[in-house]
Formats: C-alpha cells, sequence, structure tokens
C-alpha cells in the first residue's frame, strides 16, 4: 500500500505541483487549499506525512498541527513557510513538527525529507503496536498464554471480576485454577479485602466445618478461645473453596444456607454473623459426575456456578506450551544465576511442544525449573529436561494379556511405538528394529485391522 500524504496550502499551484511530484515517486497524495478542509482530511485518512503552509486561511498551519497533537494524529507534519516567517517554523518544530521547508521550495530537499519523515512515522507506529501488545500481555500479570482458549478466560475474568457474582472454576489438575481465582479477586473491587483459600480436600468433616464456620469459646471439649472461621476472615474479600466436590454433603447443606443469606453461626454460637463475601471455587472433578454419583449437591452447584469457567489441558492450547516454557526459563535461570542460560536446544524445543503435559502447567513449570538447575551451557538440553523422566512408565509399556495373537500384540506395540515417538517414522522404525517402508506397511495393516469391527 502506498504511503498517503496530505498537502495543504492556499496557493492552488503550489499544492498541485507538490501533488504530481509526490505522486511521480509513488506517494498517494491529497490536496486542500483551505485549513478547514486540511482538518476534516487528516481526521478522516491515515497519513504518514502532512505538509501545510504555515499561513492558510482559516485554520493555519499551526492552528492545523496543534489540533492533530491534541486528537492524537499520529502523522508527521512538515511546514511550509514563506519568507519572513521561518522563527514560526521553529518554534513548531520545537513543539514536535518533524522539519520545514522554506518557499520558494527546492525540489532536492523535498525528496530528501519526505521519506526520512516517513520512516519515522512507521517507526512510531510499530512502537505503538508494540506497546500495544506488550499492554495486552500484562493485562494479567502472572499469567502467561495468549491462545484464543485463554483469551477467552482473560475476557471471562474481565467481565466477572467487578461483579460479586459466584464462579466456578474446573479444570484438570495444574491448569491455573487457583491462578485464576486469585486473578478474579485482584481485578476485582475486593482486590484491597482479604484472598482467603481453604481446600476442603485437606480436613476431615469436622475440622472442615470448624475451619469454615468458627467456632465460639467452649463449643466443645477444646475450645479454650473463639475461633474465626474462613467465612468471617474472608469478609470484605473473596473466599476461594478448593477441590468443593469434596465437601461432606451435610456441611455442603450449611455451606449452601450460608451462601444463600450471606450469613451463618459459628459452632455453638447463637447470634448470626453477617458477612460480604464473593465465591469462587475450583475443583478438578467432572461436575456432571459428581453431581450424578451424589457428592456434590445439584443446589449447591448452581449456587456456585453463577459464571462457571473451564480451564482447557495444556495439551488442548499448544500454542502456549512454549511461550511458558520460555517465560519460566528466563524466570528461573535469573533465579538461579545462569547469566548464559538462554534457549532450549532444539531437539528440548520439539520434545516440549510433542510431549503431553499430563500435568500440565504446573508440570511444565516444575520440569523447566529442574532443568534449568542442571543446565551448565547456554542451552537446556534434553538430559538438563530429564525428557525420559517425564514420560510415564505407563507411556512406555505395552501390556499384551496372554491370549492375544502374536499379530495383534505386534500391531499394538507398533501402533504404541509410534504414538510414543508422536508420529515421527525415522524413530519409530529405528526403535521397532525395521525400515521405514517395513513400518509403513505395518501401520497399514493396524490401522485397517482397527477399524474393522471386532
Ligand atoms: N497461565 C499460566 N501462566 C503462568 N503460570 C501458570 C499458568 N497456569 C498455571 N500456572 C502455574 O502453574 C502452577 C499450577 O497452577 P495452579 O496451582 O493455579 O493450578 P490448579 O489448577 O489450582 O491445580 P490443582 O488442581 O492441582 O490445585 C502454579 O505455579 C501456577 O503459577
Ligand atoms: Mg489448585
Amino acid at each position: 500500500m502506498p504511503e498517503k500524504i496530505l498537502v495543504a496550502d492556499d496557493e492552488r499551484h503550489i499544492a498541485e505541483g507538490l501533488q504530481m511530484l509526490l505522486a511521480d515517486e509513488g506517494y498517494e497524495v491529497d490536496t486542500a487549499t483551505e485549513g478547514n478542509t486540511a482538518w476534516k482530511l487528516v481526521q478522516a485518512n491515515a497519513y504518514g506525512v502532512v505538509l501545510a503552509d504555515l499561513r492558510m486561511p482559516q485554520v493555519d498551519g499551526l492552528e492545523l498541527f496543534s489540533r492533530m497533537r491534541k486528537a492524537g494524529i499520529a502523522s508527521e507534519m512538515i511546514i511550509i513557510t514563506g519568507e519572513g516567517s521561518v522563527e514560526s517554523a521553529k518554534e513548531a518544530m520545537r513543539e514536535g513538527a518533524y522539519d520545514y521547508l522554506e518557499k520558494p521550495l527546492k525540489i532536492d530537499r523535498l525528496r530528501e525529507l519526505i521519506p526520512k519523515a516517513l520512516e519515522k512515522f512507521q517507526v512510531k507506529q510499530a512502537n505503538k503496536q508494540l506497546e500495544e501488545r506488550l499492554a495486552n500481555l500484562t493485562r494479567f500479570v502472572d499469567m502467561i498464554g495468549q491462545s484464543d482458549e485463554m483469551r477467552a478466560i482473560y475476557s471471562t475474568i474481565e467481565a466477572a471480576a467487578p461483579t460479586s457474582a459466584s464462579i466456578l472454576i474446573v479444570g484438570e489438575s495444574g491448569t491455573g485454577k487457583e491462578l485464576v481465582a486469585r486473578a478474579i479477586h485482584e481485578k476485582s473491587n475486593r482486590a484491597k479485602g482479604p484472598f482467603v483459600a481453604i481446600n476442603c480436600a485437606a480436613f476431615p468433616r469436622e475440622i472442615l466445618e470448624n475451619e469454615l464456620f468458627g467456632h465460639e469459646k467452649g463449643a466443645f471439649t477444646g475450645a479454650i478461645n473463639e475461633k474465626q472461621g474462613c467465612f468471617e476472615l474472608a469478609d470484605g474479600g473473596t473466599l476461594f473453596l478448593d477441590e468443593v466436590a469434596e465437601m461432606e454433603p451435610d456441611i455442603q447443606v450449611k455451606f449452601l444456607r450460608a451462601l444463600e443469606q450471606r450469613s451463618f453461626r459459628r459452632l455453638g454460637g447463637k447470634k448470626e454473623i453477617s458477612v460480604d463475601i464473593r465465591v469462587v471455587s475450583a475443583t478438578n472433578k467432572q461436575i456432571n459426575k459428581a453431581i450424578e454419583d451424589g457428592k456434590l449437591r445439584e443446589d449447591l452447584y448452581h449456587r456456585l456456578a453463577v459464571i462457571p469457567l473451564t480451564l482447557p489441558p495444556l495439551r488442548e492450547r499448544r500454542g502456549d506450551v512454549r511461550l511458558l516454557a520460555e517465560s519460566f526459563l528466563r524466570r528461573f535461570a535469573e533465579e538461579n544465576s545462569k547469566k548464559t542460560l538462554k534457549s532450549f536446544a532444539p531437539e528440548t524445543l520439539e520434545f516440549i511442544n510433542a510431549y503431553r503435559w499430563p500435568g500440565n502447567v504446573r508440570e511444565l513449570k516444575n520440569a523447566v525449573e529442574r532443568a534449568a538447575i542442571f543446565a551448565r551451557g547456554e542451552q537446556v538440553t534434553l538430559g538438563d529436561l530429564r525428557a525420559h523422566e517425564l514420560i510415564s512408565s505407563e507411556d512406555r509399556e505395552v501390556r499384551v494379556p496372554v491370549g492375544t495373537s502374536l499379530q495383534q500384540a505386534e500391531r499394538t506395540l507398533v501402533l504404541k511405538t509410534f504414538s510414543f515417538t508422536e508420529g515421527d517414522h525415522t524413530k519409530t522404525a529405528t526403535l521397532l528394529g525395521i525400515d521405514e517402508d517395513e513400518l509403513r506397511n505395518r501401520l497399514n495393516q493396524a490401522v485397517a485391522a482397527e477399524a474393522v469391527p471386532a
């Protein structure tokens, strides 16, 4: 796309002369012979450079320039000035105009000036875009990920955070549920209030109840002093209930009541205590199944999941894997004072991209931290990453029950090896001790056999 330029001069022959000249140089050029028209044009078009006469009727060059600055229009400005007004042109330059041209115009100087001004404009634009991208990236300070899936999560967080609606986060272990819960709190108007987290799976029934609701002095043997529970501690802030599907059914009833009324009684207490809390909960369980199995009350589920949020496993947002790995590497290299450790070796990166990461972001983070400690050179090797230890023994085994035909056993081994190498023909053939043509035959047979219903 040719760069656009505006020439504004009340002397029509100058405006048109410049237009012809610059069009010959390959630019797309508009003209205006009065300031008002020029002002309308700069608002409607993205000009790289605006050449404007200092003296024009209605809106003069300086006024045009100052309006553009106020409106945040980024075009570079070159002032055209007649004899005797060089001082004003210089003044405009001090205000940020790119340069000035004196009448009578010198063509060579014009030819020299325009590309430079355009270049400055383009650099400024590129910087602006970069800044916007960075601002986007740091919207969630601790959260890394630019995949569509993560962007959708960010939008939900931004929309939901300012409300007091309960949010239920569902996702496999290590997908970042607690991180999201904290982000919701940070982005809410409760950010200055407490963030209280409790893991429902960590306590036996009675203790969980006590942790949640607290107790009065003398409520039970050993209750020497009164104790505040999480409900009270989170007043004015956010209560994060981790592994919420692990709560015993009778506590669920009590909890539901407290949630609905935003008030509760301490154990052994008579007084209703009102609280202002937002509840965020998390589970790595299949919700439908937990409800079907009677583990999670459906009415509580609906209370907790006013806004449901599902965190996809890492293997379903492959695009984020490298971003996460590299950012963890920067961080752990710095924490371990490894100044020369900068990147992953190509084969390490290949492994990182292909591996399933069943433990999700947590597993990746831990693996990179360990690698950063072991690494000696500038690049993280497969050995540093302990890649062979990551692949679970289950993934490396073929179980063949007695009664399996030799042909079937062979097929299973071929397919398993193929998936273990993430579909790498050369590696699979090498591991199986056959050549690649032979592998292709066997794969075709295996796939055909699988397709036939037993
Ligand atoms: N998008 C992300 N960007 C950066 N770090 C992340 C991201 N997601 C998760 N992590 C990191 O991975 C680790 C695990 O995250 P978190 O504890 O939030 O997972 P979780 O879903 O609560 O897991 P679990 O179900 O096992 O409790 C944390 O150290 C967290 O900081
Ligand atoms: Mg967690």
